[in-house]
């Protein structure tokens, strides 16, 4: 039994909790550590990190930890890895001096606020030769992995078009606490659903269906005024919506809404429906539906009658067929792996350096209001 030590920074917050100390770290070690394929096992050493040193001792206490503190540097000393969940706007300055020190680097997206530092990132750990990787955790959803087999599968023939629909309403603060942090609506804080779900859309149009080549972005604030943690009323600087278009290799064109502002009319809080020559598929982030060609329904249009087909109803669901483990975890095991055995893995800083690009090159759409190449970085 080997054991390895992870610095994780940001885990008062409710990504580096929940998802990234629960649900993977704890959660491998509960299963008896990580079998690598020479047979050992690892397990994992948290090293809680954070500015509130009473709220680390609570969370520590809660999980029978020891090991918590409010100071980086020493931290990093009794660790390979660093893991950095913060806010986006902390994630660059502790990054680097994680890269100094030497330690494999593990981020939340998005890694920066703008392409310049994102890159820079990127060319500080392959200077410094550490290992590197950004969470890309929808990739890991069963529907999403459902998706990924019916195009490997050749469901599809040629995939015509691609249209997500992803949002939720927020709720603004004043009579109903808002169910995410204030941050996220303050530009100037690193907010913006631009700057938060375009890294995810890219990974996801990347892996699945080609090459991100132009988009085109509207972004507006619906809700221009909202109530923060402490009952006070801010100015939402950022966007709250994005109404966004994407050009793929293949011309393959994805249609994406990003909304905290809108009232959920749909299975799943986030669906994408893909059109091919040969089907079409609604993939959220447990279920798939499919439609084969020779399954499909023939509707006329006549507006003078009532509706009497059940659209729905024509559609298949896709079998899980597998066993579907939390989607955070399957990564963290790919990082590890990486880390500790070389095994591959592209979701690196260069991936996330191509997210933080999409995010910027459509929020300069919007500005500008025109669609813009994305080049190769
Ligand atoms: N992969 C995903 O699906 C996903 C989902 C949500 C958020 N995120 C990302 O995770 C990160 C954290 O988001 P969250 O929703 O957990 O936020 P959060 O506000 O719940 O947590 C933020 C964490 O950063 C700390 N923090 C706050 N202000 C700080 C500051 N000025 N300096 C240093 N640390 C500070 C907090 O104490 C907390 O531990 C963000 O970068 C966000 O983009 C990813």
């Amino acid at each position: 039994m080997r054991r390895i030590g992870v610095v994780m920074n940001g885990v008062t917050g409710r990504m580096g909790y929940r998802q990234h100390l629960v649900r993977s770290v704890l959660a491998i070690n509960e299963q008896g550590g990580l079998a690598l394929s020479d047979g050992t096992r690892v397990r994992l050493d948290p090293i809680l990190v954070g500015r509130s040193e009473a709220k680390l001792a609570e969370i520590a206490a809660r999980h029978g930890l020891t090991d918590y503190t409010t100071d980086l540097d020493a931290a990093l000393e009794r660790a390979e890895i660093y893991f950095d969940a913060q806010v986006t706007q902390a994630r660059v300055k502790s990054v680097l001096k994680a890269i100094e020190a030497g330690k494999h680097i593990y981020a939340e997206k998005p890694t920066a606020e703008s392409v310049e530092e994102a890159v820079a990132l990127a060319e500080a750990a392959a200077a410094r030769g550490v290992k590197n990787g950004v969470v890309q955790d929808k990739l890991f959803l069963p529907g999403l992995l459902k998706l990924k087999r019916l195009i490997d599968g050749g469901f599809f023939g040629r995939i015509l078009s691609v249209r997500g629909e992803f949002g939720y309403w927020v709720f603004e603060g004043d009579w109903q606490e808002a169910q995410r942090p204030s941050w996220n609506y303050r530009a100037e804080d690193g907010g913006g659903i631009i700057l938060d779900m375009f890294p995810h859309w890219h990974y996801v149009l990347e892996n699945l269906f080609g090459r991100v080549q132009t988009v085109y972005a509207k972004a507006v604030t619906h809700i221009p005024a909202r109530v923060d943690e402490q009952g006070v009323t801010y100015d939402a600087t950022a966007d709250d919506a994005a109404y966004g278009i994407f050009e793929l290799e293949g011309g393959i064109v994805a249609q994406i809404n990003s909304s905290w502002a809108v009232r959920v009319n749909r299975d799943e809080l986030v669906e994408f429906q893909v059109d091919g020559t040969h089907g079409s598929a609604v993939a959220g982030l447990r279920n798939c539906r499919i439609q084969h060609r020779a399954g499909t329904p023939k509707p006329v249009w006549n507006p003078d009658l009532p509706v009497t087909a059940r659209f729905r109803d024509d559609w298949q669901e896709v079998p899980d067929n597998a066993e579907f483990d939390n989607g955070f975890k399957i990564q963290w095991e790919l990082f590890l792996r990486h880390v500790l055995e070389d095994a591959p893995f592209p979701y690196d800083f260069a991936a996330g350096a191509r997210g933080v690009q999409l995010a910027e090159l459509g929020l300069r759409s919007s500005a500008e209001g025109r669609r813009i190449e994305v080049a190769g970085l």
